[in-house]
């Protein structure tokens, strides 16, 4: 992915205090584990990277809020967002119900690191209701739940999966059992429901640009705080334009994120945070 890598914690440490200075107020971890297992057990690993990066962060930078994205697709050996099983005709498929414990397990563990909100991005039927008892039965009613509440099964992911190492390698050849039809919108309002109703302080879209009219129905449906994912397929285009002197990255990027403000977004999760953070200080 361009101008992304993956970094050990003392070098994370390090961007984190340039983002910071830059302006950057919040930062999301993904984890890249030792050992991958069929059930992704070191997601809850207290000496992970993602719990150690955590400890490092809330000493290092105690204002920055610490976002956990939960998910096991990082740590499953198949690369499936859940364990998998044989459904009654005999096909691997994701066990959706015997991931809920998993996330609520890896949540915690987040939380118990220092991670101020914990954001499950795998879209399993429950796992809001699933993580927020969790967390409140261990001592974290105060940890934020920020839910991917509609997220499509979207060829956008494609530079993020290869840079986390966590493309489907084994079962289903791609999520479409979980995430969700990129043609649906009434899907959207109602996984967004069910979110707010199990317990989310704050909803996501994702993506973000070819999904602009379903960040402006969640923003209209819901009056919790919204989140947008400019995720990573839509930054590495905007990355390869800019490279190829067909386009403006600054110009661009900023119009990107004013689009996808315009379209509800309180909250943006994006890859270009700390440049734009700069171009916007330069602006002002
Ligand atoms: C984990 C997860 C993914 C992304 C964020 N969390 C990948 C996926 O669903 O396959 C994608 C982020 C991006 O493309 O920037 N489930
Ligand atoms: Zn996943």
């Amino acid at each position: 992915m361009p101008g992304c890598a993956q970094l050990s914690v003392d070098l994370l440490v390090e961007e984190a205090r340039a983002a910071f200075k830059a302006g950057i107020r919040s930062l999301i971890l993904f984890g890249i584990p030792d050992k991958k297992d069929a059930e992704g057990t070191s997601a809850w690993d207290p000496d992970g990277p993602v719990c150690t990066a955590f400890k490092a962060l809330k000493d290092a930078l105690p204002d920055l809020v610490l976002v956990a994205d939960v998910c096991m697709c990082e740590y499953t050996d198949h690369g499936h967002c859940g364990p998998l099983e044989r459904d009654a005709r005999g096909h691997l498929a994701v066990a959706n119900d015997r991931t809920l414990p998993l996330l609520a397990r890896a949540a915690v563990a987040y939380a118990r690191a220092g991670a101020d909100i914990v954001a499950p991005s795998d879209m399993m039927d429950g796992r809001v209701a699933a993580i927020r008892k969790g967390l409140d039965e261990h001592g974290f009613a105060d940890t934020a739940v920020l839910s991917y509440a509609v997220k499509y099964a979207s060829g956008f992911y494609g530079p993020f999966r290869e840079a986390a190492d966590s493309a489907p390698r084994e079962g289903p050849a791609d999520r479409k059992a979980y995430q969700m039809d990129p043609a649906n919108l009434r899907e959207a309002r109602r996984e967004a429901l069910l979110d707010v109703q199990e317990g989310a302080d704050m909803l996501m879209v994702k993506p973000a640009l070819a999904y602009l009219d379903v960040i402006a129905e969640v923003k209209r449906l819901s009056n919790l705080p919204l989140c947008a994912y400019n995720v990573s397929g839509e930054y590495s285009m905007l990355k390869a334009a800019a490279q190829q002197g067909w386009i403006d990255e600054r110009r661009v990027c900023l119009e990107i994120l004013t689009g996808i403000k315009r379209a509800g977004a309180d909250l943006i999760l994006t890859y270009s945070a700390v440049d734009a953070a700069r171009w916007l200080q330069d602006v002002a």
